[in-house]
């Protein structure tokens, strides 16, 4: 506990904590979900979930991190003994997602290559899935498929060799080289798709508020869901990460800054993802809405087929956003695999050199599934569970055990007003504790009943 690492500047936390936060949710999931949620009226639910459950659950995390010094679980059980399983619960959802995050970095390593010669032609879907991932039956094993195969390695080799490296000399240094970079490659893109014909139109569908989405308990879901994803709250990341900060740590600031920021990212993502698809939707002459999508088929199918239509540079704009997506991706899957390095670390008292080994070569090994022919059979599975059920009860079960069984708000409030400039005291602190204590549960209660009918009928 006394040689715990430390983070070497102010700025090289923050870079790693927006830099796991700044994610491929940010790039292909809030724009859609935007778009789909009320367009520019989204952002009233957005902000309210951001300053409501957002960053109190930061400076929450932040501040258990900071105080118990340990990865999720040791956090946990140092804050209350009969807690612990409550961080294993959040490294194991961790570990799950880092399974088949480092996937995706993969797919988006290829396309950053198959963008110089437009490869993927003009059936982007059939590429995609027949000459690229080569899908057969789920389940059914025959053999890897090589394309897919050698960048998972390379992601894994990359990932664990940064964590091997430690905090300061691997983390801290990956994510003040990624994060600047994704800046520059984004902004390039962002302004790029702002000056294609047709832009303006992707802009009008973006921003055009709707505002009878207010009323809706689903745009309301749909925000908080959005802000615990992009935020990796309740994934044991951001307890993680400030174990490592000094004992002079302006946490509360921290936290703000941090959540802003990536809001601003996830603001700019949609800016750029729009433009592109009202330049699509007018070279195909069609109405913007019917050419939104989300996820790989946004990334790996709307996207090249966007690419290949641009008027010039189309080779190299591939590579910017397909090499966004990968430096996107890396910083957020070095932040998941953490969790679970700090947790045996910690548990069994092994050094960093073996819990990477062991614990990152395991899930290495186990994530060489997706280059499989079924891989994206497992992929769809995964992804549907763990975002209608993990994130939204693992940070429910989090709130209520530290704010009503262990009864430790009060306590984690002053150790936040003793090292934080902005000190949770007044209307801040009353703010901090009625959105923890009563909001937040409130909503994430409601989502969790949601979800439980929407999959039962
Ligand atoms: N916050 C990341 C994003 O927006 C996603 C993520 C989730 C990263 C969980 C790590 C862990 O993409
Ligand atoms: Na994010």
């Amino acid at each position: 506990m006394e040689n715990r690492p430390q983070w070497g500047t102010r700025a090289g936390f923050i870079l790693a904590a927006a830099g796991s936060a700044i994610g491929l949710g940010n790039i292909w999931r809030f724009p859609a979900v935007a778009y789909e949620n009320g367009g520019g009226a989204f952002f009233l639910p957005y902000l309210f979930a951001l300053l409501t459950a957002g960053i109190p659950l930061l400076i929450l995390e932040f501040t258990m991190g900071h105080k118990y010094r340990g990865s999720a679980p040791l956090s946990f059980a140092r804050m209350n003994k009969k807690t612990e399983w409550i961080g294993w619960w959040q490294v194991g959802i961790s570990f799950i997602i880092s399974i088949y995050y480092g996937a995706i970095i993969a797919w988006a390593m290829s396309y950053s290559v198959f963008s110089f010669n437009l490869n993927w032609g003009n059936d982007t879907a059939g590429f995609l899935f027949g000459d690229y991932l080569n899908i057969t039956d789920p389940g059914k094993f025959d053999g890897f498929v090589p394309g897919v195969l050698l960048p998972l390695i390379l992601v894994w080799v990359i990932a664990l060799g940064v964590l091997y490296r430690g905090v300061k000399r691997g983390i801290e240094l990956a994510n003040k080289i990624f994060i600047p970079a994704l800046l520059v490659l984004f902004l390039i893109i962002v302004v790029r798709a702002l000056t294609l014909e047709g832009a303006v139109d992707g802009l009008n569908a973006f921003f055009k508020p709707d505002w009878s989405a207010i009323s809706s308990g689903k745009v309301w879901v749909a925000a908080y869901g959005q802000i615990f994803f992009s935020l990796s709250i309740a994934f044991a990341i951001m307890i993680t990460y400030s174990s490592y900060l000094p004992k002079k740590s302006d946490i509360t600031n921290n936290a703000f800054i941090t959540g802003f920021a990536n809001s601003s990212f996830e603001l700019l993502a949609g800016i750029g993802v729009f433009s592109i698809l009202g330049f699509m939707a007018m070279q195909q002459g069609e109405a913007v809405s019917d050419v939104v999508s989300a996820g790989v088929g946004l990334a790996f199918v709307v996207f090249p087929a966007v690419i290949n239509e641009l008027p010039a540079l189309n080779g190299l704009f591939g590579f910017l956003f397909f090499g966004s997506l990968v430096l996107a991706g890396l910083s957020s899957l070095i932040s998941i695999i953490e969790t679970y390095i700090a947790g045996l670390q910690d548990k069994f008292k092994i050094s960093r050199s073996k819990a990477v080994i062991f614990g990152g070569g395991f899930a290495a090994i186990v994530s060489l599934m997706f280059a499989t022919r079924g891989g994206l059979w497992f992929l769809d599975v995964m992804d549907y569970f763990i975002n209608s059920f993990g994130v939204a009860l693992a940070g429910l079960v989090q709130v209520i055990v530290v704010v009503w069984f262990a009864k430790e708000l009060k306590s984690l409030q002053a150790h936040a007003n003793s090292v934080s400039d902005i000190k949770l005291t007044g209307l801040l602190g009353g703010w901090w504790k009625i959105s923890l204590a009563f909001i937040t549960p409130a909503v994430l209660g409601y989502m969790m009943i949601d979800n439980i009918r929407t999959n039962i009928s």
